[in-house]
């Protein structure tokens, strides 16, 4: 943790993560690819009940991002599906006091993609989950680092605010979303993708060679040891 911009007061911890090697660890069954997307919801679900159980308070994950629209149709309609079926595990998530909240494209942008059965579920699991004190879960859908930016200071712009640190974090999408403290990053892919970038600021990052599926609690505290020493 960089304590000149940690602000989270309860010492609590704020986890991202770049869920990648889905894909490969399908193709290295046999699988198709869409298995291990299915296997990466379930993988999160546990990963959230981890999270639970350890001093996080924030986790944000990178659910689909701006520029996953491209991937073949079948494909984007499954995690499309899948994203359906996190945002359904409302029972769960109270079980656990983990309250969901989502960062993306807004929906009335004209930029924005994301079709209404998943603004429903969204908008369902926020309002079912709101009065959760637990974990907050973050899922970043329909989001782009670079839009959510350009979209701040285009904001702050308008209404003829300057433009500095405090005016465009009050314009991201949660202005609430403290500053990242690790960033997680699965699969091998040792770079930064367009996710967070203001929020990770100062934050350490944990690259493994383990597939988001394979994901476990143990590797989670290897991951949470390093906040405090980046
Ligand atoms: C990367 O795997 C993962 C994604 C494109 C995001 C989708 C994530 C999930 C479906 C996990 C569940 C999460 C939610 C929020 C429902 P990849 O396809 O890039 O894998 P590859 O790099 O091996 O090709």
């Amino acid at each position: 943790m960089n304590p000149e911009l940690h602000t989270l007061p309860n010492g609590q911890h704020h986890v991202a993560c770049i869920m990648d090697g889905n894909g490969r660890w399908a193709e290295s069954r046999d699988l198709p690819r869409t298995a291990g997307h299915t296997a990466g919801e379930e993988n999160l679900a546990s990963i959230v009940r981890a999270s639970v159980q350890r001093d996080i308070g924030w986790l944000t994950v990178f659910g689909f991002s701006t520029e996953n629209w491209v991937r073949p149709r079948a494909e984007v309609r499954h995690i499309l599906g899948l994203h359906e079926r996190l945002f359904g595990r409302v029972e769960e998530l109270n079980d656990n006091n983990v309250r969901i909240r989502w960062i993306g494209r807004p929906f009335d942008s004209a930029e924005s993609r994301t079709p209404r059965f998943v603004q429903r579920a969204i908008k369902k699991a926020i309002a079912d989950t709101a009065n959760n004190t637990g974990l907050v879960l973050t899922v970043a859908f329909d989001y782009g680092s670079r839009f959510e930016m350009m979209d701040a200071v285009r904001s702050a712009r308008r209404n003829g605010t300057d433009i500095d640190i405090t005016s465009v974090t009050q314009r991201l999408h949660d202005p609430d979303l403290p500053p990242v403290d690790v960033m997680i990053r699965t699969s091998g892919e040792i770079r930064v993708s367009n996710f967070l970038l203001w929020q990770a600021a100062g934050s350490a990052i944990y690259f493994t060679e383990t597939p988001w599926p394979d994901l476990s609690a143990n590797e989670l505290d290897t991951a949470l040891s390093l906040v405090g020493t980046a």
